[in-house]
């Protein structure tokens, strides 16, 4: 089995939320880069990052976690996943661009738009944390 991190950074909560969701379906352990900045990676195989979206861009944090941490992370499976706003297209391209530039091609979103989950998320993040079972 893989051992998962998910690591996030959030301004309202959202984001927040659903980290914690997944980290408790998954039983990963989940960290907030707004009370912890060095954490060590050795044990996980996979790390999940979660991220609200400014003015089109992922939140600061969570960019210089990557940089400071590029060596580390090279050999691990990464995943992405934005709290965010725009949906559908708008969502899709929004997505493109920001997974494009993290460097990390496993990436969804959610709009927290639609019909939600008995935890009052975005029901597709069932389906997210679906995906991160099989990674
Ligand atoms: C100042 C501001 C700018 C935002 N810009 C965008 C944006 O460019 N694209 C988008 O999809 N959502 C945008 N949003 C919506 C947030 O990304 C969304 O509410 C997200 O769920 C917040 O996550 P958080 O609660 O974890 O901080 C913006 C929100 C604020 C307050």
């Amino acid at each position: 089995m893989t051992n998962k991190a998910i690591i996030y950074s959030s301004t309202t909560g959202k984001t927040r939320k659903i980290a914690e969701y997944t980290a408790r379906e998954l039983k990963a352990d989940v960290f907030d880069l707004k009370k912890q900045t060095v954490i060590n990676l050795s044990e996980y195989s996979h790390i999940i990052f979660g991220t609200g979206i400014h003015a089109g861009k992922p939140y600061k944090a969570i960019v210089t976690f990557l940089e400071n941490n590029e060596d580390q992370l090279s050999n691990k499976k990464k995943s992405l996943f934005l709290s965010c706003m725009y949906k559908e297209q708008k969502g899709e391209d929004q997505l493109a661009k920001v997974s494009g530039d993290l460097g990390i091609n496993d990436a969804f979103f959610f709009a927290g738009k639609g019909e939600k989950n008995d935890e009052g998320l975005d029901i597709s993040v069932d389906d997210f944390i679906k995906e991160m079972r099989r990674r």
